[in-house]
């Protein structure tokens, strides 16, 4: 990698007032560790620490609960109460002190909700039946996601309901002390079931035109941006394509990333694919910058794609960085907690932090 791309990476971004650090962040990634009920725990505390020590300039908690029902494990983190809040507090101040910044990601896991741990009896494949501690998912239509239970069609009340609870949940991130919100609507989870047609078959309001596939998830990220402070950011996360037949189009994502832009979504957090268990995306490095650049193009707004953003040199000749403003790593991260120093770093004694500059 030269000094020039280097530079860019290392380079701060400034939404809203916050600066971070520089452009190599920490995906959300679910560590199924929560403690009861939806707590943070010491594993998530040093899984984010070992992350920022790491020189990531964001680290986006993992994929957090707005509700008890929105969860996909009884090992999801959740924020939907008083010790939920006190116990993120403890978290985002520990991510803040080793000095990166700290996002949580809200969801509701909608049809992809009472499962198995990954790794555990069939993982994800697996549904956990009311009678063994788990619930019935709600959806917009009873179309189950693979093996999982047959989810109940959302009522009026239901998405009023849910509503309610991502702004509720964005209030506690604040009070926790986070200095960001991401919404949750790609990864096949409830906002991304209203906005494909595949998982949406409904016949008011909420289903059939893309207008209507988009209002519930937009009426949710306008709440989101309304119930967070002004001067702090809110990311979306959001599907550029399916991958399915059928499925949502980047000419759908497009239209839907405008919408988002004209609520005031600072950043969209680029991705693709998980909507149904036999449509993986495409096994391809950088598989969603294109659709990033689209989206920055047709939105003026910030961007960063995911997914497979991992190889030094493949990032280093992106050709169109400078047409996204961050790039958002997972795996790579887990594999290697100072892949951020590394790449934002040019003297290799900086690639370790401080403390470690004795075993060089
Ligand atoms: C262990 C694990 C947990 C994940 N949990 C979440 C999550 O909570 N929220 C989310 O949006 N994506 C989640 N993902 C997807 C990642 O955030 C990321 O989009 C994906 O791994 C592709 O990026 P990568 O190729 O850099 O790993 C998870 C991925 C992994 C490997």
């Amino acid at each position: 990698m030269d000094r020039m791309d280097r530079g860019r990476l290392a380079e701060p971004l400034t939404l809203r007032g916050l600066e971070i650090s520089n452009r190599l962040w920490m995906s959300p990634m679910c560590q199924y560790s929560a403690g009861a009920v939806g707590v943070p725990t010491n594993w998530h505390m040093v899984h984010c620490g070992s992350r920022a020590v790491g020189g990531a300039g964001l680290i986006m908690v993992e994929s957090t609960a707005v509700g008890p029902r929105h969860r996909t494990t009884a090992r999801d983190l959740g924020l939907w109460d008083a010790a939920q809040v006190d116990a993120h507090k403890v978290l985002a101040t520990q991510i803040k002190s080793l000095g990166s910044l700290a996002g949580v990601q809200l969801n509701s896991a909608g049809r992809k909700s009472s499962h198995m741990v990954p790794g555990v009896q069939g993982g994800q494949n697996s549904a956990v039946s009311v009678e063994d501690g788990g619930w019935v998912p709600l959806a917009p239509s009873a179309r189950p996601f693979g093996n999982l239970t047959v989810p109940t069609e959302m009522t009026a009340a239901d998405l009023d309901d849910t509503v309610d609870a991502f702004s509720a949940a964005a209030r506690n991130a604040h009070d926790a002390g986070y200095d960001l919100v991401e919404v949750h609507a790609a990864h096949g989870y409830l906002l991304h079931q209203f906005l494909s047609p595949v998982s949406n078959g409904r016949d008011d309001e909420h289903g059939g035109s893309l207008e209507n596939r988009m209002r519930f998830p937009l009426r949710v990220c306008q709440a989101v941006r309304n119930a967070f402070p002004q001067n702090k950011p809110v990311f979306v996360r959001l599907t550029a394509t399916d991958w399915i037949e059928g499925g949502i189009t980047l000419d759908e994502a497009t239209v839907f990333a405008q919408r988002l832009a004209g609520l005031g979504i600072d950043l969209l957090d680029v991705t693709s694919g998980a909507l149904a268990p036999d449509a993986p995306p495409p096994n391809k490095p950088c598989l969603n910058l294109k659709f990033a650049e689209v989206l920055k193009e047709a939105t003026g707004i910030a961007v960063a794609p995911v997914g497979q953003l991992s190889d030094p040199e493949l990032l280093a000749n992106i050709s169109g960085f400078s047409t996204v403003d961050a790039v958002i790593v997972g795996r790579a991260l887990l594999r290697d907690p100072y892949f951020a120093l590394r790449l934002t770093t040019a003297q290799a004694k900086d690639h370790w932090p401080r403390q470690y500059h004795r075993a060089l």
